[in-house]
């Protein structure tokens, strides 16, 4: 039985596949209508969610398989003091595999030690989200059809944003792959995935503060939200909450086949009148979420579909 709880865990090979799997279930959908059916996914979510949650769910349905879950930890018994380890043996007798989202980094691992199905982290705290990795990847490789000769921004919440730090161990592992580092001194990319990830593998990088310097040079542009939630205090978040926002004088500094992406939501750091932009692909990246998620689910449950 396997888990996932880092794009790590996918070989590089792996992964390829995964994505090949996701761009066919995208060309041929009736193909994978039955492919699930019989198969219960839960979704144990300790967090909100729009995206992951309910493309999850999608991604079930359109397999021909049924979903249940909880959405917030106030409506488990988690409100009741109950374990992650005890819910999850709990479930692994109601359903086949389970997505879980907590606001605790390493939660989902905790679970996957006591599950008797597959455990798919999707979140946890300011960890990593693997799911939206798969999304990123699958949206790069299907519009610039490359994820190795790339230069990437990355810009915004780089201290809290847990799908930045799980794109970032993913795309090390193409050949050729900058990346521009774009965030406020207080935003900067924690230590752990700097030196660790970035400088021991001797992976090309810069940190620079202004969107404008980085812009010209970028072929994918990935803007993040400033997680309010994951702040110690109101006062810091207002205060950075608008150090970015990209508007179309900005977008007229960037590359005409640049792509833009956000794992959303989206507060106030893209500019409504961007989402004209050809180049503005988050809402495709989204939809992208719901077949590499299928893929996943047919991954992990091990159902081959000829
Ligand atoms: N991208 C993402 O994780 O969105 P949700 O928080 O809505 O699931």
């Amino acid at each position: 039985m396997r888990h996932l709880m880092s794009p790590m865990d996918f070989t590089v090979e792996e992964l390829d596949r995964l994505l090949d799997l996701a761009n066919d279930i995208e060309a041929n959908p009736a193909k994978y209508a039955h492919a699930c059916e019989g198969k219960k996914l839960a979704t144990l979510f300790y967090e909100p969610s729009t995206r992951t949650r309910l493309s999850f769910e999608a991604a079930m349905l359109n397999l021909g398989g049924s979903v249940l879950g909880f959405s917030s930890a106030d409506s488990s018994s988690a409100a009741k003091g109950e374990s992650v380890a005890d819910t999850i043996r709990v479930i692994s007798g109601y359903a086949d595999i389970a997505a879980m989202r907590h606001p605790k980094e390493g939660a989902p691992r905790v679970a996957s030690l006591h599950s008797g199905i597959p455990v798919i982290n999707a979140g946890d705290g300011g960890h990593q989200h693997p799911t939206q990795t798969l999304t990123d990847l699958l949206t790069i490789r299907s519009l610039k059809g490359r994820l190795g000769n790339i230069t990437i921004g990355l810009c915004g919440d780089l201290k809290f944003g847990r799908t930045v730090h799980s794109l970032i161990g993913a795309l090390i592992r193409y050949p050729n792959v900058k990346f521009v580092l774009i965030s406020p001194e207080e935003l900067r990319i924690p230590d752990y995935v700097r030196d660790d990830v970035l400088i021991k593998n001797h992976q090309e990088f810069k940190e620079v503060i202004r969107l404008e310097d980085a812009l010209p040079e970028l072929d994918v542009l990935y803007m993040t939200r400033v997680q309010r939630e994951r702040f110690f205090n109101e006062e810091d978040y207002v205060r950075m909450k608008d150090f970015y926002i990209l508007d179309v004088p900005k977008m007229e500094l960037a590359p005409k086949d640049m792509i833009v992406l956000h794992p959303l939501p989206r507060v106030n750091e893209i500019s409504v009148e961007v989402d004209n932009d050809p180049r503005a692909a988050y809402f495709k990246q989204a939809q992208y979420g719901v077949y590499v998620r299928m893929a996943l689910i047919l991954t992990l449950l091990e159902v081959k579909v000829c």
